[in-house]
């Protein structure tokens, strides 16, 4: 006999299938305006990557997606031009990436704020930082490694069990401590957020508001790093006050 419920059960299942397509179709109309295709199409002719595999995620800033190349994959962000990008912005950044375009174009000031992501990466993949290594970037976009497990990113800390926290405390310690000591900079925006976990292995990501350790509000963001993270190992049971992170973290070099 057949199961009474079997139609229904078929139109919410093509109901279902309609909305995931329909929200698949906005990030692409959103994401890939004609200017990104024209940016994509020339990563792709220069062999950058293949295929754009999958959403990754979808921010207010930027969106990032799998990419697959020949050598593998790769993490792809492509970051929105226009005025939300900018709502988003602490005010220093906005007026430090004015002064460096020396204009008010929502284009020039992104591809700026692209290249200091970009730059920031680069430099503390080369002072050892476990930060994922930077490709390319190219106007409003930036490759880079794809930090992954069997295809699929390190999801970050804010979604993870820790098993050992304390162990934990120190990789972040150590990473940035290497970041403002080795790599002289600051990241300015460090939360469970922004550091990638997987099976004890962290990767330090979202770099654009990185200033360097001369910068004016460098100990001020480094402060204010150091209180985010104190306050989460508080939370997971590992006791260390802000001032002491802020030490630890390379804050006395300031
Ligand atoms: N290199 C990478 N490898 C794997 N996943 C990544 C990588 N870079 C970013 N991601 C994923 O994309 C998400 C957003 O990246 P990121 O923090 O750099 O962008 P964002 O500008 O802060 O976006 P949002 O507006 O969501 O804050 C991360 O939380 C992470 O899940
Ligand atoms: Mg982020």
């Amino acid at each position: 006999m057949t199961d009474p419920r079997a139609p229904f059960r078929f139109h919410k299942t093509k109901e279902e299938e309609r909305r995931k397509e329909r929200s698949h179709k906005d990030v692409m109309d959103e994401v890939f305006d004609r200017q990104t295709l024209l940016t994509i199409g020339k990563l792709v002719n220069r062999g950058l990557f293949e295929t754009v595999d999958f959403s990754v995620s979808t921010g207010k800033v930027a969106n990032v997606f799998r990419v697959s190349s020949k050598e593998g994959y790769r993490a792809l962000k492509i970051y929105r031009i226009g005025n939300a990008v900018f709502r988003n912005m602490p005010p220093y950044l906005q007026h430090e990436l004015r002064e460096e375009v020396g204009s008010n174009s929502f284009g020039r000031l992104v591809f700026a704020w692209v290249r200091r992501e970009f730059m920031a990466l680069a430099n503390c993949h080369e002072a050892g930082v476990p930060v994922p290594a930077p490709i390319e970037y190219y106007r409003n976009t930036l490759l880079m490694e794809f930090v992954n497990e069997g295809g699929f990113p390190y999801p970050p800390l804010f979604k993870c069990r820790v098993e050992s926290p304390a162990a934990l405390l120190e990789d972040v310690i150590k990473a940035v401590n290497s970041m403002v000591t080795k790599a002289g900079l600051v990241h300015g925006d460090l939360s469970q957020y922004n550091v990638l976990y997987h099976e004890g292995k962290i990767a330090i990501i979202d770099l654009g508001e990185a200033v360097e350790k001369s910068h004016p509000m460098a100990k001020g963001l480094l402060l204010r790093d150091a209180q985010n993270f104190a306050k989460y190992f508080n939370k997971l049971g590992v006791v260390i006050s802000p001032e002491e992170m802020f030490q630890r973290m390379g804050g006395a070099s300031l």
